[in-house]
């Protein structure tokens, strides 16, 4: 039987507005489409490891409306265990997402429902803790419970995968030894560890400034370039497939769902990125976060085709 994962994190729906260049500041631009997508970065992962074959569970809450019922079910529908997520009194989290005609995209999270994903539910959730073997975050939910339910899986021996998407400024010194893996893109790499630059060497710079603060591994998504990995054994660019990208929401969720899933197969950390990179490049070629995440048997013919 795979081992179990368990994501803690995010559940929004997605307002996504195309248009052919982001509004500057104070510029009106007209937008071609407007779709509602689930998503959230925690329940994007959910859905992405489960539908790569993982074994998940989901903690998280929404609130009591249409857009939560819509969320629980569609992950439910991806194999996600949904028992535990909470209703709670606020509205479901939303986020708005404008993608230009590049794919590029940029998003404003209200976070509704997520701030009730707090301490005292977790607790109350400990079983899910002690019964899984991965942990895997994100930070749209609050800070403490982020540090919370990182410090218990710790205690449970368990393995944590920290996605900092938002990423804040820095992480409680306490923290950082706790975290087997670390996977921030470019830009949450430098706001983390407070540099500046768009080079390898710059990432790789940043990546040890984590390492020397006790984090195990850091796994930097670099966007068209794959996917960068710094450890103590030294640093190692994974090169991800050359494809036309619509639009790279949830590309990142992706990349977590499906590294997490590969190493709960048992594979090497080497085999698990190049998974991750052949699912996240088959989401940047579709629109929306959920509606773009590929299912196994898609992902594994990418990979045979890419000469793995
Ligand atoms: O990573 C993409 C996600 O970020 C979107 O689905 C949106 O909800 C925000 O959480």
């Amino acid at each position: 039987m795979d081992k179990k994962i368990l994501i803690v994190g995010s559940l929004n729906m997605d307002m996504v507005i195309e248009m052919e260049h982001m509004p500057i500041t104070g510029e009106t631009v007209l937008g071609s489409t407007l779709t509602y997508i689930p998503g959230g970065k925690g329940a994007n992962q959910a859905c992405a490891a489960a539908r790569l074959g993982g074994n998940v569970k989901m903690l998280g809450c929404v609130g009591k409306d249409e857009f939560g019922e819509l969320q629980k079910k569609n992950l439910y529908d991806c194999g996600v265990d949904t028992f535990d997520i909470r209703s709670g009194t606020k509205c479901t989290g939303m986020a708005s997402i404008y993608v230009d005609k590049h794919g590029n995209n940029s998003i404003v999270v209200v976070a509704g429902a997520n701030q009730e994903c707090d301490i005292s539910y977790l607790k109350e959730c400990d079983t899910a803790f002690q019964e899984c073997d991965y942990v895997i975050l994100q930070m749209e939910i609050p800070y403490e419970s982020i540090f919370y339910a990182i410090n218990r899986a710790k205690e449970l021996g368990k393995t944590i995968i920290l996605n900092p998407a938002p990423a804040p400024r820095e992480l409680p010194d306490d923290i950082y030894s706790k975290i087997d893996y670390i996977t921030p893109n470019e830009a949450e790499l430098m706001t983390l560890c407070g540099g500046i630059g768009h080079t390898k060497d710059d990432f790789i710079k940043g990546a040890e400034k984590l390492l020397q603060k006790g984090v195990k591994n850091v796994l930097v998504t670099i966007g068209e370039k794959g996917a960068l990995l710094v450890n103590a054994d030294g640093a190692k660019v994974f090169p991800t497939r050359k494809v036309d990208s619509v639009d790279t929401t949830a590309a990142g969720d992706c990349f977590n769902g499906a590294f997490v899933v590969a190493l709960s197969e048992g594979k090497s950390q080497k085999q698990a990125v190049i998974f991750a990179n052949a699912a996240s490049s088959i989401t940047v070629t579709r629109n929306g976060a959920q509606t773009s995440i590929p299912g196994r048997k898609e992902t594994d013919e990418v990979l045979e085709d890419w000469g793995y």
